[in-house]
């Protein structure tokens, strides 16, 4: 059988995000109650980085032990990969020593290329287009807070990245709307998005536009990595649109701040709200954690029914 993957947020239906929100929900609890579950023992999951990280790897480092397997980390400076082996080689031997494989690398090519010579499951760990990791555990985290997302308005401040892309991504496939309000020369680009162009998305010049009556209201750095050149001159163009408090009163009152962190406080958000009231970005951040021991399980093992 081929191995199904995880490269963007489009490859999996609603429905396998429900089994997985409901798998998310039992794996968080039994880990709450030091109850082990250990479906994986002698499986091993490789993490392969050519980007820094802390929680991307520490959640699924710490899950892959959780659930009674190993995980091994690669970096491109330590492995041949930065010595120029080509990936599908890689792929050939990784997967025969192995039996998931996340990847966080610049182009989304990479990871395909990966994937395509990968006999186990390839999950994409973040890419310049791409971060379907981050947007599982903040849709959980999202219903968690709020219940169902079908519907809502989601607003998204700042720069049309590899989050935002997969959270227009989400819409798509959840059917709510995003609020998109970045700088002039960084709007979204639909082809690169990966949009099948249901109309889920709206543009606005005016971040306080974006925001009004948002449910959840989201933001990113500024710069993402791979991008560092072009820091100073993002500095300036992005300057108004910083997330603050003024912001998150034009959204609902019961509206949630999220951040798929690092954040950069008095940046692309204050401190004020990073650290306020209507912030859930440290629920967020664990949610990773819970959401990708599901990811796991369901690509290695299956649907589990409880
Ligand atoms: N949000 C996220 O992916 O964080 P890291 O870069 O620390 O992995
Ligand atoms: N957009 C950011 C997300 C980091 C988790 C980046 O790609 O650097």
């Amino acid at each position: 059988m081929k191995a199904r993957h995880f490269l963007q947020f489009k490859d999996f239906s609603r429905e396998e995000y429900e089994h997985l929100f409901a798998r998310t929900r039992w794996i968080k609890e039994q880990f709450k109650s030091y109850r082990q579950y250990w479906p994986l023992i002698d499986r091993t999951l490789v993490m392969i980085f050519e980007k820094q990280s802390t929680r991307t790897r520490l959640s699924f480092e710490a899950g892959m032990h959780q659930l009674g397997g190993t995980a091994i980390y690669l970096n491109t400076r330590d492995s041949q990969l930065g010595r120029g082996e080509p990936v599908e080689d890689a792929a050939q031997v990784i997967s025969r020593m192995s039996d998931i494989v996340m990847i966080r690398t610049f182009e989304q090519e990479i990871v395909e290329r990966f994937a395509r010579h990968s006999r186990v499951p390839v999950i994409n760990g973040l890419t310049n287009e791409y971060h379907p990791c981050q947007i599982l555990g903040d849709i959980y985290t999202f219903i968690e807070q709020r219940g169902p997302i079908r519907g809502k308005t989601v607003a998204w401040i700042g720069d049309s990245n590899n989050v935002c892309n997969t959270w227009l991504q989400a819409a798509e496939l959840f059917d709510f709307n995003v609020h998109v309000s970045t700088p002039p020369g960084y709007e979204v680009e639909p082809e690169r998005a990966g949009l099948y162009g249901t109309g889920h998305y709206e543009e606005f010049s005016d971040p306080m536009q974006a925001a009004r009556d948002a449910d959840l209201v989201t933001t990113d750095v500024w710069t993402s990595m791979g991008f560092e050149a072009e820091n100073e001159e993002r500095k300036r163009d992005f300057e108004d649109w910083q997330v603050d408090a003024e912001m998150m009163k034009a959204a609902k009152k019961e509206a949630v701040f999220m951040h798929c962190l690092p954040a950069h406080r008095g940046e692309e958000v204050t401190a004020e709200v990073m650290d306020g009231p209507q912030s859930v970005v440290w629920d967020e951040a664990e949610n990773r954690l819970h959401a990708q021991k599901a990811l796991i399980e369901f690509l290695l093992l299956g649907r589990i029914e409880q």
